[in-house]
């Protein structure tokens, strides 16, 4: 299923979703958006933070559940993405279902995220923030803090495993009416959000 009105950013660590996301913010347009990110910030999600941090270490398909649980809290739950939807908002979101699917393949292969994801309904609008790990870890290290994902091994698997993926979801049927945006996430964050607006702006809740 495909809901209307909801965009999701993915793209490896370092890869500039949150900034974009960050500008979107600032526009007038905004007060017809809800924001989110996963993992969440509900119970769920500061649960994963932890993990994230490295502060507490679990088995990878543990891990992939707990993507799963946080996100059904995200799409299904009081405050989450269905209600907002309902309620004649737009929803933008920083991470999705395809995080799973690339970080989680990477760390216990294809099946068990897919398994655990197929369910979810999907955006209306994917944009992908392609980068060169390379690049997007020169970015990472001068914020200060690093997590568990964050190096240039494990985030080279895992682009490979979103272009992958992105390759697939475009030849499902039951995505067709997903519109998939690959960006070049070494563009400058002007370029980008001009890109990003463009598209946002042609959404059904900002043309009726
Ligand atoms: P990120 O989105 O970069 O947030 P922050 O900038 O606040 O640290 O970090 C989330 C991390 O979680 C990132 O490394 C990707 C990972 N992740 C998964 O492995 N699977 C998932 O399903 C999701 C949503 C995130």
């Amino acid at each position: 299923m495909i809901l209307n009105n909801f965009v999701v950013f993915e793209g490896i660590d370092g890869a500039g979703t949150s900034t974009q996301l960050k500008i979107l913010q600032e526009r007038p347009e905004s007060a017809k958006i809800d924001f989110s990110a996963e993992p969440t910030s509900f119970e769920t999600g500061k649960f994963l933070r932890s993990l994230l941090g490295g502060k507490i270490s679990l088995d990878p398909r543990t891990t992939a559940y707990l993507f799963a649980a946080d996100r059904a809290e995200h799409v299904y739950g009081e405050h989450g993405i269905e209600n907002s939807l309902k309620n004649g908002k737009a929803v933008i979101i920083d991470r999705y279902i395809f995080s799973s699917l690339a970080y989680q393949g990477v760390s216990c292969g294809r099946e068990l995220p897919r398994m655990l994801n197929k369910d979810f309904p999907l955006p209306q609008l994917l944009f992908f923030f392609d980068i060169d790990p390379e690049k997007s870890l020169e970015r990472i290290k001068s914020r200060g803090v690093t997590e568990i994902y964050e190096n240039n091994e494990y985030l080279t698997n895992t682009r490979k495993q979103y272009l992958d993926v992105i390759e697939e979801y475009k030849n499902l049927d039951f995505a067709k009416g997903m519109n998939i945006v690959i960006i070049d996430a070494t563009q400058s964050v002007e370029e980008i959000s001009k890109i990003v607006w463009s598209h946002i702006a042609k959404l059904p809740i900002f043309n009726s």
